[in-house]
């Protein structure tokens, strides 16, 4: 059977004039689906004498195509059109002005702690944590804090009602209860660096109940107090970047650490302003020693074998005395106005240049 020109011309149009993606389906489906119009007329010219299959056949075949054609045309132009109205009524105007929401900033002591870290992590330290809520042989005695030591006592120190494995429950008093943690699970030679908050009940103009440390732990094959000095000046140059600053070590007394010594840094007193750096007064800033045999042995390090130093440092006096912050208390009243000016935008708060490694060299050796 043939098609006459006449259907043809009819589908042409009535593909052009579908609007529907549904109407052209059925229209496909009508012309060349399995019973289609043409499918069949296809089908059929196997019936047809030779010479009428081939001008049957080329005829279908073109009419095929140009059905076909018009068909795929009609159905990307509907699409398109699809997409566009899609496009049109999802349209999502990001151009938008923003209201006029105000930006956080980094606190000075968050800024501080990360200045301490990438400053550590560049020499190949390594970070460690430990918990807020501490029971007393972590913070007293595995340091080889006697039972009778004045930091035990409730003046000092937060203490839960309960206890926990029959031990006191407290928040910790200082940082270094990180390194009995981290030494008793950890081999050496190692090089710690620990950041975070820990808790005295004190408070006055010079003392808040909670405030935050810094404290670096090494181990290393014959390594002496001398490596010590090299270390936290160093540090203390690169921090307030300084070309140099004279540390005076006074002999001292901690528990964990023998010898110790307090260390003061060289600055000069002008109208109530300390300038670091210059060199007619003293600022103590840190407490420091080598690793007592006693807290080596507690945290299964043989003293006979291994040697190190450790120290502490509060970030909110060196952050105090790195950025003009006069009053500590500003550091935990949450005024908005304060944190404006002495924040750090996440972005600008990548002052962390890379440590200068050479300062560090010959540690190992
Ligand atoms: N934990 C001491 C404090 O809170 C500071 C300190 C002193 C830490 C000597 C040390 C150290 O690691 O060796 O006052």
């Amino acid at each position: 059977m043939s098609i006459s020109n006449q259907t043809v011309q009819e589908y042409l149009s009535t593909i052009q004039a579908a609007s529907q993606l549904d109407d052209l389906e059925k229209i496909r489906i009508e012309l060349l689906g399995k019973n289609g119009i043409l499918t069949n007329a296809l089908k059929n010219l196997k019936d047809l004498a030779n010479d009428e299959r081939k001008s049957q056949g080329e005829h279908l075949n073109i009419i095929k195509n140009e059905l076909s054609t018009t068909l795929q045309r009609r159905l990307e132009w509907l699409k398109n059109e699809e997409l566009e109205r899609n496009l049109q009524s999802q349209w999502v105007d990001t151009t938008l002005n923003h209201r006029n929401q105000p930006h956080g900033k980094l606190h000075p002591i968050h800024q501080t702690m990360d200045e301490v870290l990438s400053y550590f992590h560049n020499l190949g330290f390594e970070s460690v944590e430990g918990p807020h809520i501490e029971d007393d042989y972590y913070n007293f005695t595995a340091l080889n804090i006697p039972e009778i030591h004045p930091a035990r006592q409730l003046m000092d120190t937060f203490y839960f009602p309960e206890k926990r494995d029959s031990r006191d429950i407290l928040l910790r008093t200082h940082t270094s209860n990180v390194q009995i943690r981290a030494l008793s699970q950890m081999k050496p030679p190692l090089r710690l660096v620990a950041t975070g908050r820990v808790f005295r009940s004190d408070y006055d103009v010079t003392h808040t109940p909670t405030f935050h440390q810094m404290e670096c732990i090494v181990i290393e094959p014959n390594t002496s107090m001398a490596h010590l000095k090299g270390c936290l000046k160093a540090f203390l140059q690169h921090f307030f970047s300084l070309d140099d600053v004279a540390l005076r070590f006074r002999p001292s007394f901690f528990p964990f650490t023998e010898p110790s010594a307090e260390v003061d840094i060289s600055c000069s007193r002008k109208d109530g302003k300390i300038i670091l750096g210059q060199k007619d007064d003293w600022l103590e800033i840190l407490g420091c020693g080598m690793i007592h045999p006693n807290v080596l042995a507690n945290c299964g390090i043989d003293p006979s074998m291994h040697q190190g130093f450790a120290f502490g440092m509060g970030i909110e006096r060196i952050a105090m005395l790195k950025y003009g912050i006069s009053d500590l208390r500003s550091f935990y009243e949450s005024d908005l106005r304060w944190l404006h000016h002495y924040g750090f935008q996440l972005l600008e708060a990548a002052n962390l240049e890379p440590t200068p490694k050479s300062l560090f060299e010959g540690m190992q050796s």
